[in-house]
């Protein structure tokens, strides 16, 4: 029955929609379709704090879905993100500290999984069991063996999964890659990315201390080692460990390569990768993870440089984050909110090989990307980043974590066989050992 209102729904806004364009003097306002909350897509959020609580509120800024429940170890910010989503949405989610409590609420159609990439995997996997869609948060995991489950599992439970690598949904990006598939630069040779930022150094050293009142903290490990509480390896800062995430070059790296990889519709892991890794700033900072890393991944007929130095806001073309695609007849310098086209000179016409072209864009690709989620939720197709998509893109940040932490920086990877092939201590770290009782999904 619900499924039937819903299949009716999807028909009744495409109507709407066209009819919209006709009318578009009218505001929009008017034009939201009314939806009935037995027709609404009702999600639940598990870790609601940053980043991830926006994602949440990027849905519920379509009427067609709603907030059911919310989850977070830390009963602090639960009960916050639970106020705001009263007074902002007029709804009453219900609120949960262990996310397998609440995902027996059977109403719940989606999950958004927001939590520090160690817990990704285990998540998406009882998500998936307990027949919930899925908005993984990049990267996908935490290692190469849990993305390689997440793949598997998703595929096994006909799950819509969309991993929130949301610059596939946005517009510069969308533009790019049309005038790079088009021709419009000639052949793709290269593509340099780069990311610098200042949180990537760490965190200033702070004496272990007792767990906050509130927050389970057993239960924010979960998977990882039993370790005293420390401030430095919670709440945001926990990504410049390894038990927990991959440092700046998973945080950046997996939306910034990735952007490398759609330039060809490359969905393949690297097969080697070049890897120059250092700690060279000299501050007082914490962290498990790299603050410098230079990486060389040759593809088939072209190939993609990551260069990353943590703590500098500086970066190539004034940008302290960016891709420049670099073509025969082009160049494309974008990022977030903004591409360049700088045409070769071409000396026989004294004329650009190619147009010369430049746009800023105002608009925010988390919310055309949660668009599409609640569409491939309703219409059951592939979402725009898919599990094979964000695995992807995750390896090609573990596998140089690897190489860096192994210290060696050349690795050949066997994606077929899931090994590399030159390096022992390097298969050492494909896996992750987890702590009991959490185990790794067999999949
Ligand atoms: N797509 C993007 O642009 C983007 C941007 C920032 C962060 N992220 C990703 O979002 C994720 C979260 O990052 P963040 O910076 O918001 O982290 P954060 O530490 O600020 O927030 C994580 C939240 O998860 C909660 N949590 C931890 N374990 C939990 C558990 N077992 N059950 C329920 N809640 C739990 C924490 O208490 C916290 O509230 C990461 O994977 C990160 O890479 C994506």
């Amino acid at each position: 029955m619900m499924k039937l209102n819903r299949i009716n729904f999807i028909k009744k806004t495409s109507v709407t929609a066209a009819g919209a364009s006709i009318f578009s003097i009218l505001p929009s306002e008017l034009w939201k379709p009314p939806v009935a909350p037995s027709d609404k897509i009702n999600i639940a959020l598990i870790g609601c704090k940053n980043q991830v609580f926006w994602d949440l509120k990027c849905h519920l800024d379509y009427n067609d879905a709603t907030c059911v429940a919310l989850c977070d170890v830390d009963s602090n910010i639960l009960n916050d993100r639970a106020e705001q989503i009263k007074t902002n949405y007029k709804v009453n989610p219900r609120l949960y500290n262990d996310f397998r409590k609440m995902l027996e609420q059977k109403d719940i159609d989606a999950v958004i999984i927001g939590t520090p990439d160690h817990w990704h995997c285990l998540q998406l996997i009882y998500a998936c069991q307990a027949g919930k869609d899925v908005y993984v948060e990049k990267p996908m995991a935490n290692s190469i063996a849990e993305c390689n489950i997440m793949v598997k599992a998703s595929n096994y439970y006909k799950r819509i999964v969309q991993v929130g690598q949301q610059q596939r949904s946005g517009y510069v990006f969308q533009e790019s890659m049309k005038m790079i598939k088009d021709g419009s630069i000639g052949k793709l040779r290269k593509v340099n990315v780069w990311g610098n930022f200042n949180y990537g150094t760490g965190s200033i050293p702070a004496a272990d201390s007792p767990v906050p009142e509130g927050v389970d903290y057993d239960m924010w490990l979960g998977p990882a080692p039993l370790r005293p509480f420390n401030i430095n390896r919670f709440h945001g800062s926990w990504r410049h460990f390894w038990d927990y995430g991959g440092g700046l070059m998973s945080d950046w790296g997996v939306h910034l390569i990735d952007m490398g990889l759609w330039a060809k519709d490359l969905i393949e892991a690297p097969s080697q990768v070049l890897t120059y890794a250092a700690n060279s700033s000299t501050g007082k900072r914490v962290r498990d993870t790299f603050d410098t890393m230079t990486v060389v991944y040759p593809k088939k007929d072209y190939v993609i440089n990551w260069d990353m130095t943590a703590g500098v806001q500086q970066g190539p073309y004034e940008k302290l984050y960016g891709m420049a695609f670099i073509g025969e007849k082009a160049t494309i310098v974008t990022d977030r909110n903004s591409y360049q086209v700088y045409p070769e000179w071409d000396d026989k016409k004294k004329a650009g090989k190619t147009e010369a072209k430049s746009f800023k864009e105002g608009k925010e690709s988390h919310a055309q990307h949660a668009r599409n989620f609640l569409d491939c939720i309703k219409s059951r197709k592939s979402p725009v980043c898919t599990p094979e998509i964000g695995r992807v893109a995750a390896l090609h940040a573990h596998i140089q974590n690897i190489s860096a932490r192994t210290n060696e920086q050349l690795l050949n990877w066997d994606d077929t066989n899931s090994r590399f092939t030159n390096s022992e201590k390097a298969n050492a770290l494909i896996t992750p050992e987890y702590r009991a009782p959490w185990s790794l999904p067999n999949f």
